[in-house]
C-alpha cells in the first residue's frame, strides 16, 4: 500500500539550521539543504536517500532558477543562461509549523552584460508535515534598470541518475529512461538538431535504436500539473506540482516542457516554446514590472518495495495534485506579493456564439476557452507573458466562472472549439479585492460572410484530426507506439511527406478525398539535394455549379508556423503576385518539436466571381520558403464560404 508518511510523522516541528555556507530545512520528513547565500539547491534527503539530487554532472547540477535573457534589440539569437544566485539571505517566517526563507538578488549597474537586469527573490517554504516544500519567485525591473529581453525562466531539478529511472508525465505517458551519457557520442548519434539523438549504444540495450528528445514529453499548460521521477531502490516519487497557471505565459494551450532524460525535471514559468520570438519579453529602459511566479510545490512519496506499488506512486502524486490545486491560492506564502484568497476576485457569465449560417438563435459557447489577460489585441494572450492569466472552461450551456483573479485590469479572451477566430471583450474589466463581477451574456460572432461550401478539418487550433504518418522505423520512440492520441510526438514525421508524395505534391478534391487519409499534418518542404529544400504546393480541386453575383470567402485558420509564407492562388497556378501571401510568418518551431499546434493564425480571403469558374476550380496553397526540413506550417481549418444569401444578411434579420 502506498504510506503516507507524512501524515504519520505531523508532529515534528520544522526546524531551520542557518550556517555560513548553508541553510538546512527539516521537517523530519525531508531534508533540504540550499546554499547560503545562493540559494542553489544542493540536498534533499528523504526516505533513505541522503541526496535525490544529482552534483556530479559535468554542467547543471542540483536544483536551481535560472533564466535565459538577451541584451535590448537582439532577435532570434540564443540568450544567455544566466544561474540565479541570491546575495543575501533572509528568514521571512519560523516557527515550528512553516518555514520560509529569501535568497534575494539585486541588480546593480556593475551586473551590466553579465546578469539579466532585474532584482530577484527566491522563495523556500517547508510545512510540518508536508512532504516536499515549495519554491516562488518575485521578479521586478526597476526604473534604474537598462532595457532587455526575457527569454525564459523556470526551476531545474537535476535527478540521481543512477536512481530515477522511470518517467510519468501523466497516466499514458510513463516510461523507463536512458542515461544522459547514451545522449553523448558514440552512444547516441544527433540527428537533425541537437535536441534529437538516437540512441545507438546505449549502456542499456532495451533504448537501442530508439530517439531521445525532450520535446517529445511536451505539454500543454492547461494539462501540465504533475510530473516527475519514480526511484525504484528505494521506492521514491519526485513530483513537480503546478497548482495553477496564473503565472505561466501564453494561456492554456501553450505546451512546454516537463520532465526528460538526465534526469531533469522542469517548472516552466516563461519559454518561447511552441510560440517562438514573439514570446519573448521585451522590457524597456526603466520599465515598471513585477511578477510573482509560483508558488509550485515539490512533492515526495513512498511506498513498501512492492514494484507495482512503486509505479502507483504515480497516482498518489496525482491526488497530491489535487490537493494542492484545491488549496490553491495558497493561504501560507508570506509574501505581500502573493495575494491570498480573500485579496483575490471572481467573474461569471455565458458565452454564446451568433451565427446565422449555423442557427437562428444564438448557440451556447459549449466547452469554450474563457479568460482573463491583460488588455490587449485579439488572441495577444497567446503571446502575453509580462502579467497573470486566469482561464476556464465554459460549460455545456456556455457559462462560466472564473475565481481566485488577482487584482488588476484585464481583457475577456475566449475562443470556442468549433468556431473560428477569436473572441474578446474590449472593456476592461477590473479586479479589486472580494470582486464578484456578473459580466452577463457575451456574444461572439465569428468571421462569417456567407454559408459553407465545403470545409477541411475541425476548428480547434489543432493539426491533430489530419493524416500523422507512422514514423521511420529507425527513428522511434517506444513509448508511442501503442498511443494513437500521440503519435504526432514521434520525430522526423516531417521526412513521410517526400516518401508519400515523391514526385507531385498532395491534392485534396474536395468531396473525395478524407482530410484525416488525405490531408497530411504539415505543410513541411520537400529535400532536393542535400541541405536543400523547396517549399511545396498544395492543391484543393472543388466544383462551383453556379458562378453568380458576390465574392466568395476563403478562410484558413492556421495551426502552426514556422519562418514561413504561405500564397493563395485561385485557378492560375503562375499568378504573380499570388492573390494572397501571409508575408513571412511564425517562429513557433512545432514541427520540429513534435507538436500539432503552435501560434493561431486566421487569414480570409475574398474571391471574387471573376477568379472562379463553373466546373473545377483550384486552390494552390504555397508555403513558399525552402530553408530548412522542419520549417513550414500546419493547417488548422480550411473553410470555403459562397456569397452572402439575402435571408441571413443581419438587416433582413433585424428587420
Ligand atoms: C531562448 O532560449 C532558448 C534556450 O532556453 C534558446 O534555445 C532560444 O533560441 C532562445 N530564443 C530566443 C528568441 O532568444
Ligand atoms: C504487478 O502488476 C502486473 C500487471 O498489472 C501483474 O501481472 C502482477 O501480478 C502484479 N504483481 C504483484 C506482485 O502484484
Ligand atoms: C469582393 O472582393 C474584392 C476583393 O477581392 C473587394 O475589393 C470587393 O469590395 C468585394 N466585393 C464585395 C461586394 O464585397
Amino acid at each position: 500500500m502506498r504510506s503516507s508518511k507524512g501524515i504519520m510523522a505531523a508532529s515534528v516541528a520544522v526546524k531551520l539550521v542557518v550556517e555560513d555556507e548553508q541553510v538546512v530545512l527539516d521537517n523530519g520528513l525531508l531534508q533540504l539543504t540550499l546554499t547560503n547565500p545562493g540559494g542553489l539547491i544542493v540536498g534533499i534527503c528523504y526516505n533513505g536517500l541522503d541526496n535525490l539530487l544529482e552534483l556530479n554532472n559535468p554542467e547543471l547540477n542540483g536544483g536551481f532558477w535560472d533564466l535565459n535573457w538577451s541584451e535590448a534589440g537582439s532577435t532570434g539569437t540564443r540568450g544567455k543562461f544566466d544561474t540565479i544566485e541570491g546575495s543575501e539571505f533572509q528568514v521571512i517566517v519560523e516557527n515550528e509549523e512553516q518555514i520560509e526563507v529569501s535568497f534575494k538578488r539585486r541588480w546593480e549597474p556593475s551586473m551590466q552584460g553579465q546578469h539579466s537586469p532585474l532584482s530577484i527573490d527566491k522563495r523556500f517554504i517547508m510545512l510540518r508535515g508536508s512532504s516536499g516544500f515549495y519554491s516562488y519567485g518575485i521578479y521586478q525591473h526597476e526604473e534604474d534598470m537598462p532595457a532587455f529581453n526575457l527569454n525564459e525562466t523556470r526551476i531545474a531539478f537535476m535527478l540521481r541518475k543512477q536512481k530515477f529511472k522511470y518517467m510519468a508525465i501523466t497516466n499514458d505517458r510513463q516510461r523507463r529512461v536512458a542515461l544522459p551519457e547514451d545522449r553523448e557520442p558514440p552512444r547516441g548519434k544527433e540527428l537533425a538538431y541537437p535536441e534529437a539523438v538516437l540512441l545507438v549504444d546505449p549502456v542499456e540495450p532495451e533504448f537501442k535504436g530508439e530517439v531521445d528528445d525532450k520535446y517529445q514529453y511536451s505539454c500543454e499548460n492547461k494539462d501540465n500539473k504533475v510530473h516527475g521521477f519514480i526511484c525504484f531502490e528505494p521506492p521514491v516519487g519526485f513530483w513537480q506540482i503546478t497548482p495553477s497557471n496564473e503565472f505561466r505565459t501564453g494561456g492554456p494551450f501553450k505546451q512546454d516542457l516537463t520532465s526528460h532524460v538526465n534526469p531533469t525535471t522542469l517548472a516552466m514559468f516563461v519559454s518561447t516554446h511552441y510560440g517562438g520570438e514573439d514570446l519573448v519579453m521585451k522590457f524597456g529602459e526603466g520599465e515598471k514590472w513585477k511578477k510573482v511566479f509560483g508558488p509550485v510545490f515539490i512533492y515526495l512519496n513512498s511506498c513498501t518495495e512492492d514494484k507495482n506499488d512503486t509505479v502507483s506512486l504515480w497516482y498518489d502524486a496525482k491526488e497530491q495534485m489535487e490537493k494542492e490545486v484545491g488549496e490553491w491560492p495558497y493561504s501560507f506564502p508570506a509574501s505581500e506579493d502573493f495575494p491570498h484568497a480573500d485579496e483575490r476576485g471572481s467573474i461569471n457569465g455565458r458565452l454564446l456564439a451568433q451565427d446565422w449560417y449555423i442557427s437562428e438563435g444564438n448557440i451556447a459557447a459549449k466547452g469554450a476557452y474563457v479568460g482573463l489577460a491583460p488588455p490587449g489585441k485579439d488572441g495577444s494572450f497567446q503571446v502575453e507573458g509580462k502579467g497573470y492569466q486566469f482561464w476556464t472552461n465554459a460549460d455545456e450551456e456556455g457559462f462560466f466562472c472564473i475565481t481566485n483573479i488577482r487584482p488588476g485590469a484585464y481583457n475577456i479572451y475566449a475562443w470556442i472549439p468549433g468556431f473560428i477566430g477569436d473572441f474578446r471583450c474590449d472593456k476592461d474589466i477590473v479586479i479589486a479585492a472580494g470582486s464578484k463581477i456578473d459580466v452577463g451574456v457575451l456574444v461572439y460572432v465569428p468571421p462569417r460572410n456567407g454559408p459553407t461550401l465545403w470545409e477541411i478539418g475541425i476548428p480547434d487550433r489543432s493539426a491533430a484530426e489530419f493524416f500523422v504518418p507512422d514514423p521511420n522505423p529507425m527513428y522511434i520512440n517506444k513509448l508511442y507506439i501503442n498511443l494513437p492520441k500521440d503519435r504526432f510526438r514521434q520525430y522526423g514525421l516531417w521526412e513521410r511527406y517526400a516518401d508519400l508524395y515523391p514526385d507531385e505534391d498532395l491534392v485534396y478534391t474536395v468531396g473525395i478525398s478524407d482530410y484525416q487519409k488525405d490531408w497530411f499534418y504539415a505543410q513541411v518542404t520537400r529535400k532536393i539535394g542535400e541541405n536543400a529544400y523547396k517549399g511545396t504546393t498544395w492543391q484543393i480541386k472543388f466544383n462551383v455549379d453556379r458562378v453568380g453575383e458576390g465574392n466568395h470567402t476563403l478562410r484558413i485558420a492556421l495551426a502552426s508556423a514556422t519562418f514561413s509564407i504561405l500564397e493563395v492562388r485561385i485557378n492560375r497556378e503562375e499568378a504573380n503576385p499570388p492573390e494572397f501571401s501571409s508575408g513571412l510568418i511564425g517562429s513557433d518551431n512545432t514541427i520540429a518539436r513534435h507538436g500539432v499546434h503552435g501560434l493561431y493564425w486566421l487569414f480570409n480571403l475574398e474571391i471574387s466571381s471573376a477568379q472562379l469558374v463553373q466546373g473545377e476550380n483550384t486552390i494552390y496553397l504555397t508555403q513558399a520558403r525552402s530553408a530548412s526540413a522542419v520549417h513550414g506550417i500546419m493547417y488548422d481549418y480550411i473553410r470555403l464560404e459562397g456569397p452572402p444569401l439575402d435571408e441571413c444578411s443581419p438587416s433582413q434579420i433585424k428587420g
